[in-house]
């Protein structure tokens, strides 16, 4: 503060010329607003505010009065109604109250705290886990933490929100690179002036095409020019690898990875993220990271519940080779059917259907929802290269039957809306 200026008598500095109206500050607002309004004109319902009025399994709910099929929860494992999970999250009510009301590092460590991490560091076979309140934190956190200030972050162009906003967050030099590309990935860490800090940050599975990383060549660039990586499987824990661990272990590159971001939020069945890592120095991230300091903890129900769906999640390789079959067959139904999709080939049990452009990527999500089928809209910015996209994500619970039950409903919407 300057001396002797009272901060309240100052004048206000005016960004419009002195004596103007001030700009309304949600004017920026405005072409998302009337994108929206033009959308909902048109007389759809609106995809971004379905209401599940009830939850019937991780497969079903009742949704705008109708029973629907569940195409786009990410709720890959199937855990959420699992009886083991719903009883340790009723006792840990009953044991330890609704919620901490704190900080981990003052009164928000619980056991459950504690057993979550130990689930965690056996599940990925490492030495450190920590655990934050949801996945975007964990993002947040660890990148803004761990690159500062003179240090480098590398990163695919594509990555997930939280990603960027723990760029945003931190104060390093931020350098993106064409989606998937190992030669401009390389060609970017090249440039960096020598003895800087290089953190590489990429995705195991992308969540909008449903595409995966060719992380055995990253990996690798990445420490030829002595970059530590970092792997967000937020969509590819309990699913892919042979534990589950991901994309890293499918490739056989887990113990070159620094650090793993991951999500309570999709295969565990609850809330909540994580980083799991080998580096010595690890634990001081328990002080040093502002969104794990300066947040309460995850209720003591959550905890339990992810502790429990982590532990059976170890021993879930039949689920695994049932969604990698619910994943083949809706890829290439859909495919036979004439819709374009975001890869040749199944990668993950996520599938994209392109749309193309958003009235009929709208008005196929609605006249997908009225056969009794909810999947995601997903629009820019989320999504690469100003796509529409209608994204499906499987789950282990998913039968057959409802996989083919699942591929007449898009052929009568398609057929309807004239996509196909
Ligand atoms: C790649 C990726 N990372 C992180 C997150 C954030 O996870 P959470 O829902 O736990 O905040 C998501 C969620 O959509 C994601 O897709």
């Amino acid at each position: 503060m300057s001396e002797g200026v009272n901060q309240a008598d100052r004048p206000l500095v005016r960004d419009a010329a002195e004596g103007g109206a001030p700009r309304d500050l949600f004017s920026k607002f405005d072409e998302v607003i009337n994108t929206r309004e033009t959308l909902l004109a048109s007389g759809v319902e609106d995809p971004f505010g379905l209401v599940m009025e009830r939850v019937l399994s991780p497969t079903r709910a009742v949704c705008n009065g109708r029973d629907t099929i569940l195409l786009g929860t990410y709720n890959y494992m199937g855990m959420t109604f699992d009886p083991d999970v719903i009883e340790a999250g009723k006792a840990a009510l009953d044991n330890y109250g609704s919620g901490t009301t704190g900080s981990r590092v003052l009164n928000g460590t619980y056991q459950g705290h504690k057993e979550v991490e130990a689930a965690l560091r056996e599940f990925y076979a490492m030495d450190h886990a920590m655990v934050f309140s949801t996945g975007y934190q964990a993002n947040l956190g660890i990148i803004s933490t761990i690159a500062g200030k003179g240090d480098y972050i590398v990163l695919d162009i594509d990555s997930h929100a939280s990603i960027w906003d723990g760029c945003a967050l931190g104060n390093a030099e931020v350098v993106p690179f064409k989606h998937n590309d190992i030669v401009a990935m390389d060609k970017r860490l090249g440039r960096i002036p020598e003895g800087a800090g290089k953190l590489v940050v990429l995705e195991g599975v992308y969540s909008m095409l449903g595409d995966i990383a060719p992380l055995k060549e990253m990996v690798a660039v990445a420490k030829k020019h002595g970059a530590m990586v970092l792997v967000d499987e937020a969509h590819s824990m309990g699913f892919i690898g042979e534990h589950g661990r991901g994309v890293a272990e499918a490739q056989g590159v887990i113990d070159d990875v620094d650090f793993i971001i991951g999500t309570f939020s999709k295969s565990v069945g609850t809330v909540g993220g994580f980083c799991v890592s080998n580096h010595p120095k690890f634990e001081i991230m328990r002080l040093v990271c502002r969104p794990y300091v300066f947040t309460a903890s995850l209720p003591p129900s959550v905890v339990a519940t992810a502790c429990t769906s982590i532990r059976k999640l170890m021993h879930g390789s039949n689920k695994r080779a049932h969604l990698w079959e619910n994943s083949k067959r809706l890829h290439q139904g859909l495919r036979e059917l004439g819709f374009t999709l975001g890869t040749d080939e199944p990668q993950s049990a996520i599938v994209a259907v392109i749309m193309p452009d958003l009235e009929h990527g709208a008005a196929m999500w609605e006249a997908l929802l009225k056969e009794g089928l909810y999947v995601n809209l997903a629009r820019p910015p989320a999504t690469p290269a100003g796509m529409t996209l209608l994204r499906c994500s499987l789950c282990a619970e998913h039968s057959a039957e409802e996989v083919e039950t699942i591929l007449g409903m898009f052929e009568r919407a398609g057929k309807a809306v004239g996509i196909i």
